[in-house]
C-alpha cells in the first residue's frame, strides 16, 4: 500500500510540468498560424523564443521522466524488501496449544578469521560441526588416560583435548588423542600449567569462545568422567544450553516449589519459592548461538572481575532474571536426563542400591560429588564395561 502512493506521488511534479509545456505549446501554434491578429507586435521573435523553451522543456522533461522510472524502480525495491521484513516480523498467535516461544536460535555466521589453524583441525576432526573439548593439565592425567581410552573404546570420533602443558601434549601425541595447542596465552599459560582443578575450569569460558565463533555446536566435558556411550546421540539441540545437573531425582534436576515457612505471617506463612539444583558447569553442549556466546562472556567477565567459583557464576548467569541494575541473559536452557548423564551422587547413592537402575546403562558418569574421582572412575568402567557386578560396592556414598 505505502509503495503505491509511493509511486504516484513522482508523477504530481510532472503533471505540473506537462501543463507548462501544453500552454506553450497552444502559445507557438498560436504564433504560427495567426501571427498577425493574435499577436499585436514582435510576435515572430516571440514565437522562436518560445519554442526554444518548449526545446528546452522537453529535453529536461526527458531526463525528469527518466530518474522518475528509476525512482519508481528503486522504490519497488525497497517496499518489496519491506514486505519480506514485515513478512518475518509480524507474528499471530495461533490458537491455544498451539504457540511456541523461540527456543533454538539462529546460529551464528561461522568465521574463520577468529584462528584459521583452529578452523582447520575442527574441519578434520569435528563429526556433524559438533565437537567434544577437554581442558587438561599434568595434574589429571591418569583421568585423562581412563577417559581417552573410554572415548576410544565407544568409538566416539570428535574428540579434542586443550593440553595446558607440554606433558599433556606429548600424552596426546604418543596416544594418537587429538589436540589442539593454543597459541601463548597468559592467562592461560600461567593458570593452565600449575592451576588448580577450580582455576583451570575457569578457563574453559575463554577457550570455548572461539569454536563457537567458527560455527561448531560444543560438548565441554571435565576429565573427570568416563564414556560410555556416544553422547552426540543423547543430545536434544533445542537449547542454547544443554547441561547435565547437580540433582538426583526429578525435583531437584528439573525443578520444584519449595515451601519455605513464616509463622510470622499467620495465615500467608507459607511462600513458595522455585528451586534447581544447579547446571553441571563440567558437562554442558552449547549451539554456536548469540546467547551461548554471551554466556561464556559473561562467566568470564564476572570471574576476572569478582572471581568465585565458576559453577557457581555460570548458573548465576543462566538463571537470575533481569531485574533493577541486571539484565538477565536470554538463553534457552535444557537440563539433562540425570540417568544418562550421570553424577556420582546419583550413581552412588541411588544406582547401585536399585536392582532396576542398576541395569541402565548411561551415557557417562562423572565424578563430580567425589574427591577420589579416578579410583571411581575405574570401578564405573569396571561395572559398565567389564560387567563386574560388586565393582562399585567398596565405596562410601559420601567422600
Ligand atoms: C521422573 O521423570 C521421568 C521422566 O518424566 C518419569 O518417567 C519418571 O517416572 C519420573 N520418576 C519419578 C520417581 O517420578
Amino acid at each position: 500500500m505505502a509503495g503505491r502512493k509511493e509511486k504516484i506521488q513522482p508523477f504530481h511534479g510532472c503533471g505540473i510540468a506537462i501543463a507548462i509545456l501544453v500552454g506553450i505549446v497552444i502559445g507557438c501554434v498560436c504564433t504560427v498560424l495567426l501571427p498577425n491578429d493574435f499577436f499585436k507586435s514582435g510576435s515572430l521573435k516571440v514565437a522562436s523564443a518560445s519554442c526554444e523553451r518548449v526545446k528546452m522543456f522537453k529535453a529536461e522533461f526527458a531526463i525528469i521522466s527518466e530518474k522518475n522510472a528509476e525512482l519508481s524502480k528503486q522504490v519497488s525495491e525497497l517496499t518489496e524488501k519491506v514486505r519480506l521484513a514485515e513478512q518475518k516480523t509480524e507474528i499471530k498467535a495461533g490458537p491455544f496449544g498451539t504457540v511456541t516461544g523461540l527456543q533454538t536460535n539462529p546460529t551464528v555466521v561461522p568465521d574463520e578469521s577468529v584462528n584459521p589453524r583452529l578452523a582447520k583441525l575442527l574441519e578434520k576432526v569435528a563429526v556433524n560441526k559438533e565437537i567434544i573439548v577437554v581442558l587438561a593439565n599434568n595434574n589429571v592425567k591418569p583421568m585423562l588416560e581412563v577417559q581417552t581410552a573410554s572415548v576410544k573404546r565407544v568409538g566416539i570420533q570428535n574428540y579434542l583435548v586443550i593440553p595446558l602443558d607440554d606433558s599433556i601434549e606429548s600424552f596426546c601425541r604418543s596416544n594418537e588423542v587429538a589436540y589442539f595447542k593454543r597459541d601463548p596465552d597468559n592467562a592461560i599459560d600461567v593458570v593452565g600449567k600449575s592451576g588448580s582443578g577450580s582455576a583451570v575450569s575457569g578457563l574453559k569460558f575463554r577457550v570455548l569462545r572461539e569454536f563457537l565463533q567458527l560455527g561448531y555446536g560444543v560438548l565441554l566435558a571435565d576429565v573427570d568422567l568416563v564414556f560410555l556411550q556416544n553422547p552426540f546421540g543423547h543430545l536434544y539441540r533445542d537449547s542454547d544450553v544443554e547441561s547435565m545437573s547437580d540433582g538426583h531425582d526429578n525435583n531437584t534436576a528439573y525443578g520444584f516449589n519449595d515451601v519455605f515457612d513464616d509463622p510470622s505471617m499467620t495465615r500467608s506463612r507459607t511462600v513458595y519459592t522455585t528451586r534447581i539444583w544447579v547446571f553441571n558447569s563440567g558437562f554442558f553442549y552449547l549451539r554456536p548461538t548469540l546467547p551461548s556466546i554471551e554466556l561464556l562472556d559473561r562467566v568470564t567477565d564476572t570471574l576476572s572481575k569478582s572471581g568465585g567459583w565458576d559453577q557457581a557464576v555460570f548458573n548465576e548467569h543462566l538463571f537470575y532474571p533481569s531485574h533493577p541494575g541486571y539484565i538477565g541473559l536470554h538463553a534457552s536452557k535444557r537440563a539433562m536426563d540425570i540417568y544418562e548423564f550421570m553424577n556420582s551422587r546419583v550413581l552412588f547413592k541411588t544406582v547401585r542400591k536399585n536392582e532396576e537402575l542398576k541395569k541402565l546403562k548411561p551415557v557417562i558418569v562423572h565424578m563430580n560429588y567425589h574427591s577420589d574421582k579416578l579410583e571411581r572412575m575405574q570401578a564405573a568402567v569396571e561395572f559398565y564395561v567389564n560387567g563386574k557386578q560388586d565393582a562399585l560396592d567398596s565405596f562410601s556414598d559420601g567422600s
